[in-house]
């Protein structure tokens, strides 16, 4: 039901909201240039929170000049609730979670994230009822003519989504959806593009390319990304494949086996819960030979030919493969072009001083650090 929202048209209307919001991002980023290094990851996450809450439910969460509102420390919090958790099979249990001050916490934000996307849901609604009555009397064309067509978020089509006997999703399914994207669509991002910053950053050579590929798309301009440059950025495209081979953001993903599998001559029996661990799987020396080294051009269509569908699974695959796909790659492409075309970045951080890890995320948990230079201005004829 869900997987038609994410067509085309509307990704192209997601792009405004991609540009506005990296808009903001680029003033912040601003004050860095010339100067220490800086930890780019919060800021990063920031925008990417703040690009998902418009798109998955039309509102305007304003994380990026407001870091400390309630919803958003109510997100990281919940990130490292949920992690300490997995860990903990004596809090695995919720009657025993609770006697634990940790699960009272989880509690605790819970209703604050809960409460956040019920009154949005709740205001939604209520302006989708309006809507309808008013269309009734006007020409439904007519918002589109004088060129107020308002912007749709994902939630508004949820609202309408209906299945093939023509029942409408529950509330309970609408919010469960809805904090799934508000979740999955941010921190993932957010973590693969401070994660291009980084390997850029350690290869100015590489980093030189994609600045010439976007001179050639931008020349001198600062205007927005459209659907057409990002269809020309096909270097950026390959670095950031390359980046989320060697840090993808989901490092694992999990299947139980309704069948029994063969897998190098060894059984699996049905029922046995697999893990898929994308990590060790894109450093398969016999698919990408030297797996650890930085290597866009792995990716150039005439170096992919005949490599298995499988082998490189960042956003895993079949009918449970990620949903967002086309979103992500549209967000990591269009805010890296905003950054990089104004920014030459730096990175010294040695890969022991990442604090690397894999939970629910792959990330680095001492940040990113970078310094940020401006670029001279592209000479054009
Ligand atoms: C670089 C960014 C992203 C990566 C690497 C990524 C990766 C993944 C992976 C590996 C899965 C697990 C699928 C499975 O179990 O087979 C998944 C599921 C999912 N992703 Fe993403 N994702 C990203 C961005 C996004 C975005 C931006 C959204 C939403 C706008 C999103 C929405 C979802 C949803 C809803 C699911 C669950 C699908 C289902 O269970 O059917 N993801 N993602």
């Amino acid at each position: 039901m869900i997987t038609p929202t994410f067509h085309f048209a509307i990704l192209n209307d997601f792009l405004e909201v991609m540009n506005e919001q990296g808009g903001i991002l680029l003033e912040k980023l601003e004050k860095h240039v010339d100067k220490e290094p800086f930890n780019i990851f919060t800021d990063i996450t920031l925008c990417a929170l703040d690009i998902i809450c418009e798109t998955a439910m039309g509102k305007n969460l304003g994380a990026q000049d407001n870091k400390d509102s309630e919803y958003v420390r109510a997100v990281y919090r919940m990130s490292d609730l949920i992690q300490q958790r997995q860990k903990s099979p004596w809090l695995w249990h919720d009657l025993m979670y609770l006697l634990f001050k940790e699960g009272r916490e989880h509690e605790r934000n819970l209703k604050i994230l809960h409460s956040f996307t019920d009154k949005v849901i709740a205001e939604k609604a209520a302006e989708l009822e309006n809507t309808k009555l008013t269309k009734r009397d006007t020409d439904v064309n007519s918002e589109e003519k004088n060129g107020s067509k308002k912007r749709e978020a994902f939630l508004d089509m949820l609202l309408n989504a209906t299945d093939d006997e023509g029942k409408k999703l529950s509330y309970k399914d609408i919010r469960e959806e809805v904090d799934t994207f508000m979740f999955e669509g941010h921190d993932t991002t957010a973590a693969a593009m401070n994660w291009v910053l980084y390997l850029l950053g350690h290869h100015p050579e590489a980093q030189k390319k994609v600045h010439q590929e976007l001179d050639e798309v931008f020349g001198n301009t600062e205007r927005p990304v459209t659907v057409d440059d990002l269809k020309k950025l096909r270097y950026l495209e390959c670095v950031v494949k390359e980046a989320l081979r060697l840090f993808p953001s989901v490092p694992m993903f999990a299947r139980s086996l309704q069948e029994d599998c063969h897998v190098s001559g060894y059984k699996l029996p049905k029922g046995t819960n697999v893990l898929v661990l994308t990590y060790v799987l894109h450093r398969d020396p016999e698919i990408f030979p030297e797996p650890e080294e930085f290597r866009p051009e792995r990716f150039f269509p005439e170096n992919s030919k005949g490599r298995h569908p499988y082998a490189y699974v960042p956003f895993s695959a079949g009918p449970r493969n990620c949903i967002g796909q086309r979103f992500a790659q549209m967000e990591e492409k269009t805010l890296l072009a905003l950054i990089l075309r104004r920014f030459w970045v730096d990175c010294s951080q040695k890969p022991e001083e990442l604090g690397l890890s894999g939970e629910l995320i792959l990330r680095p948990n001492n940040g990113i650090w970078v310094q940020l230079k401006r670029r001279p201005k592209p000479v054009t004829e």
